[in-house]
């Protein structure tokens, strides 16, 4: 029996003014297959109405869909049919603030299109708690918005020159209305995104405890056409619990 919502082939709006529901992409995948045998439950951060937590339930696998609008969570949750319902636990919250679970009772978290919402602070403190309810061995994979997108290209200077100039978090643009005339592109979007990239990532993973697995650029195809830029439209990153 299969899980079906709405066809997960285009951009789905949040109704929380929190970009979109995109289709998996090859990081979220990589999580799904590692959480089949990850030692312990999959926390998928920012699940909206379940893209990727769907397939996890589809497998057999215990999973916390955590996110911050209740309305995604109760789509997700009416949708999934009685026999998934045990392995399911929606939880409203604010990510890092809310979450507190047990210690080591983690093994596979996703982090997918989220941080950008997030200050640098909050960001550094989330993957310290998140590497603490992380067991041995449990891995987080994460996808992000970069500055390397059609909407923040004119953006793109002042990123590189805070870049050269060691700013700490060289991609937070406050503004984004005013990179970006067209309301169109910049629907459903807050006027301020933390914008990452694989150095970043890997500095604060690292920080956190972590160990790096890959960190890296990608984009092109895979990126709804309207954010196309150069290829470099999204971060991924994995990184595992030591
Ligand atoms: C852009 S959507 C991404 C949905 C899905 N993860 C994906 O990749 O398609 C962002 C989701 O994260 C949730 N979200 C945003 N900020 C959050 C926060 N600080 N804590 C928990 N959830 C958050 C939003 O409610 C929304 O459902």
């Amino acid at each position: 029996m299969g899980i079906s919502i709405k066809s997960f082939n285009d951009l789905d709006d949040t109704v929380n003014n929190r970009g979109f529901v995109h289709p998996l992409s090859e990081i979220s995948l990589a999580f799904i297959e590692f959480a089949k045998n990850a030692p312990g439950s999959a926390l998928d951060i920012g699940a909206a109405t379940g893209v990727a937590t769907i397939p996890l339930l589809e497998n057999g696998i215990k999973t916390i869909a955590f996110d911050l609008e209740k309305q995604h969570l109760d789509i997700l949750y009416n949708s999934t049919p009685d026999p998934y319902k045990k392995n399911l636990h929606t939880m409203v919250g604010h990510y890092p603030m809310d979450i507190n679970l047990e210690k080591k009772s983690v093994g596979a978290v996703l982090i997918s299109q989220v941080l950008g919402f997030l200050s640098g602070d909050e960001i550094r403190e989330g993957f310290k708690k998140l590497n603490v309810c992380m067991n041995h061995g449990a891995k987080v994979f994460i996808i992000n918005y970069t500055p390397y997108m059609s909407i923040t290209a004119s953006f793109v200077p002042v990123y590189e020159k805070r870049r050269r100039t060691k700013e700490a978090w060289p991609g937070l643009v406050q503004n984004i209305s005013k990179y970006c005339t067209d309301k169109e592109l910049l629907h459903n979007l807050p006027n301020t995104l933390n914008l990452l990239d694989p150095m970043i990532l890997t500095r604060e993973l690292v920080n956190a405890g972590f160990s790096i697995e890959n960190s890296y650029f990608l984009g092109g195809m895979d990126v709804p056409e309207k954010f196309r830029l150069d290829g470099r439209e999204w971060v991924g990153a994995i990184a595992s619990k030591i």
